[in-house]
């Protein structure tokens, strides 16, 4: 392999984890605090993911509602990344609270008990946002990335399934940390993750050093899945497929100015896949359905995450200062509610 990729590493929070050290990304040795299966009583399923079962349950010692997510027997290091993170991000903003882990002794299963988010399904609720509601929670979501990357964690799997919303109470929390992983600036990570219509284009053309940028590019899928109301935003058949899709309305004279950029050759299967496509404007996907969603911030701040190169998407805390939510910074003056949880959580 003569060529190589030109450097890329994070714009922001770059060396976090080398600054907060070994005890707070290193989980190989990551010592499970056990909890007792018998405090928890499953109640009802109410998910699943490719790598769990997930049910409502109740504490039984302090009746308290909560998520049990039975994992799937899949590599310990996997559920030992999985809680490790859950623990370092505990107590950020709208990240779901880890209030336990619990092993059944007979099958070694592992549950991770969670808090309980009242969440309706988001093929239900988005279409019922309103333009404020759609900032709104477009900004929570923000708080939750910007909050991960600042402490040097990626999610990798920002999809409208791993985003709960308990729109009567008004309370977004980021969920689905199974993929999430640990950014080591130059560190080539495996491109065979996430779910396919959210798949950056890191991954659909082999680049293995990316960073935070990817949750953004899959942040830009939701966002514009929501505000043009097409759902999946780009709708790939298979892997390739996914990228012709993107191509489609990005164009192809720019994804090659990308690749050329970073070096990237393309698998040449890709060949026959990619046709020519012209750059489409934002504007025409305007709908009279969908016209209620759309402002010049909106198609502006759109553009600005939806990006090939990596290197240029807004990040997390860019995003947040987007004319977008000039509305939502202008009444977020409000303190935060904080949960009462009368101390009766039995971690
Ligand atoms: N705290 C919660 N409140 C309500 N529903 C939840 C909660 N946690 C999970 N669920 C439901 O269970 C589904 C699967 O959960 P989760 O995303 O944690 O597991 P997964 O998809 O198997 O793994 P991961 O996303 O971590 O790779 C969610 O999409 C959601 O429907
Ligand atoms: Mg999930």
């Amino acid at each position: 392999m003569g060529r190589t990729s030109t450097k890329s590493v994070a714009r922001v929070y770059t060396d976090v984890n080398a600054q907060l050290g070994p005890s707070w990304h290193e989980y190989n040795n990551l010592q499970v605090p056990w909890g007792s299966q018998d405090h928890y009583e499953i109640v009802r399923k109410v998910g699943r993911g490719k790598y769990s079962e997930v049910f409502e349950g109740v504490n039984i010692i302090n009746h308290g509602k909560c998520i049990i997510k039975v994992l799937k027997p899949v590599k310990e290091k996997k559920i030992k990344r999985e809680i490790k993170i859950l623990q370092n991000l505990a107590g950020g903003p709208n990240i779901i609270a880890l209030l336990d882990v619990v092993r059944d002794p007979a099958s070694k299963t592992t549950s991770l008990i969670t808090e309980y988010v009242h969440n309706v399904d988001f093929k239900v609720l988005y279409p019922r946002f309103t333009d404020q509601d759609v900032r709104y929670y477009m900004y929570e979501l923000l708080k939750a990335l910007d909050f991960c990357h600042s402490k040097g964690i990626m999610h990798r799997d920002v999809i409208p399934h791993n985003v709960m919303i308990d729109h009567e109470h008004r309370k977004l929390c980021l969920i689905g940390w199974g993929l999430a992983e640990f950014y080591h600036p130059k560190t080539k990570y495996n491109v065979r993750i996430a779910s396919r219509y959210f798949k950056v284009p890191e991954l659909l053309v082999d680049f293995q050093q990316y960073n935070y940028s990817f949750d953004m590019w899959s942040y830009g899928c939701m966002f514009a899945s929501m505000i043009f109301r097409k759902e999946p935003f780009f709708h790939g058949h298979d892997n390739y497929d996914q990228l012709a899709k993107i191509t489609k309305v990005l164009g192809t004279d720019e994804l090659y100015a990308y690749i050329d950029k970073y070096n990237i050759r393309l698998d040449v299967q890709y060949d026959e896949i990619l046709g020519r496509y012209p750059r489409k404007t934002w504007t025409q996907f305007v709908t009279l359905e969908n016209q209620r969603y759309i402002s010049n911030e909106a198609i502006d701040f759109l553009d600005k995450l939806l990006r090939y190169d990596h290197q240029e998407r807004l990040t997390a805390r860019e995003a947040q200062a987007h004319a977008y939510f000039e509305p939502i910074r202008a009444t977020a003056t409000a303190p935060d509610r904080l949960s009462e949880d009368s101390g009766a959580s039995s971690s």
